[in-house]
């Protein structure tokens, strides 16, 4: 399913006399069936950017190619059918929960686009699973969960729906360590059982960038200023430095090894592992 952003620009209207540019002539193509980081400094147009994705926003110039679907600043149509293909979960998704129960929450999207009730309850039930909660919480108010199980149910409401593209607006922020890397390999497994599946994260998290994303798109005062692979993101200081990120340790301590005579190919040493294997190697030489 083809994403690209051609020549798009975002301008929000803040009152008749003032507006605020949030995205600028923005050139994209996405990768299919990958998982792709979407990062930048805070105010960078992350989630302004996401939003396009399904029709949230519109483009105020420009136009946005999901799927069939070309979006244009004055674009008519029936969304229902490209927000089934492409589930976004928001940046607070605690605001999207507004159902009594969880099952109820979780089922509003299967039940909007019609499903039957067999097979919208299949679908919550391994829509909660997923996200590591049990049944138990499904009859329980959205509203008296902790912040951490606000998040996971809200995830399970755009699983649910089976989206091909899966847009995270920064879904790990405030979780525990050990709930982070369970929703990320959550979103791992989201994206390997279907070359046709996407996922596309927004993230401060970098070790997130490093370990789980194989595309990278930086965003820097509304504009694009990298689209490329992770190791290449990696392997570019004057990227990282635009961007005002700061390399994971693995980086940084690979980089150190270099410069201290180690032999380390760059193209291919990026994890822990492989670096711990490198050094191995070094060593032993
Ligand atoms: N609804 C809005 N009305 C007016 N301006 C907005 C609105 N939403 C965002 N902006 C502005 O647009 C710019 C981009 O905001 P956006 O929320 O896309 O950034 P972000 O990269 O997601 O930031 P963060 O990392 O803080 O979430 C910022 O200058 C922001 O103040
Ligand atoms: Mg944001």
């Amino acid at each position: 399913m083809p994403i690209a952003f051609r020549d798009v620009s975002h301008v929000y209207t803040l009152d008749p006399k003032h507006t605020r540019t949030a995205l600028s002539h923005i050139d994209l193509n996405l990768p299919q069936g990958k998982m792709i980081a979407v990062i930048g400094t805070t105010g960078s147009g992350k989630s302004t950017l996401v939003q396009h994705l399904n029709a949230l926003l519109l483009p105020t110039s420009g136009e946005v190619e999901v799927d069939e679907y070309t979006l244009k600043h004055d674009t008519k149509m029936r969304f229902k059918p490209l927000r089934q293909k492409v589930g976004l979960v928001f940046q607070f998704p605690e605001y999207q929960l507004f159902e009594e129960t969880v099952a109820k929450d979780i089922a509003f999207g299967p039940k909007n686009f019609g499903l039957d009730e067999q097979e919208i309850d299949r679908r919550v039930h391994d829509a909660i699973r997923a996200v590591g909660l049990d049944d138990s919480f499904l009859q329980r108010n959205p509203l008296d969960l902790s912040g951490g199980q606000k998040r996971r149910v809200a995830i399970a409401g755009v699983l649910a729906m089976e989206p091909k593209v899966l847009v995270l607006d920064e879904p790990t922020a405030g979780l525990d360590p050990a709930s982070a890397a369970a929703m990320m390999a959550l979103f791992v497994r989201y994206q390997a059982q279907s070359s046709d599946h996407t996922v596309i994260l927004v993230t401060h998290d970098m070790d997130n960038v490093l370990n789980y994303c194989d595309h990278v798109v930086v965003l820097h005062e509304g504009s694009l200023i990298y689209t490329g692979d992770t190791p290449s993101f990696f392997n570019s200081n004057e990227t990282m430095e635009q961007a005002a990120v700061l390399p994971p340790a693995c980086i940084v301590m690979r980089n150190a090894l270099i410069q201290h005579g180690f032999t380390i190919d760059v193209d291919q040493v990026y994890t822990e592992a492989a670096l711990a294997k490198a050094i191995a190697k070094e060593v032993k030489r």
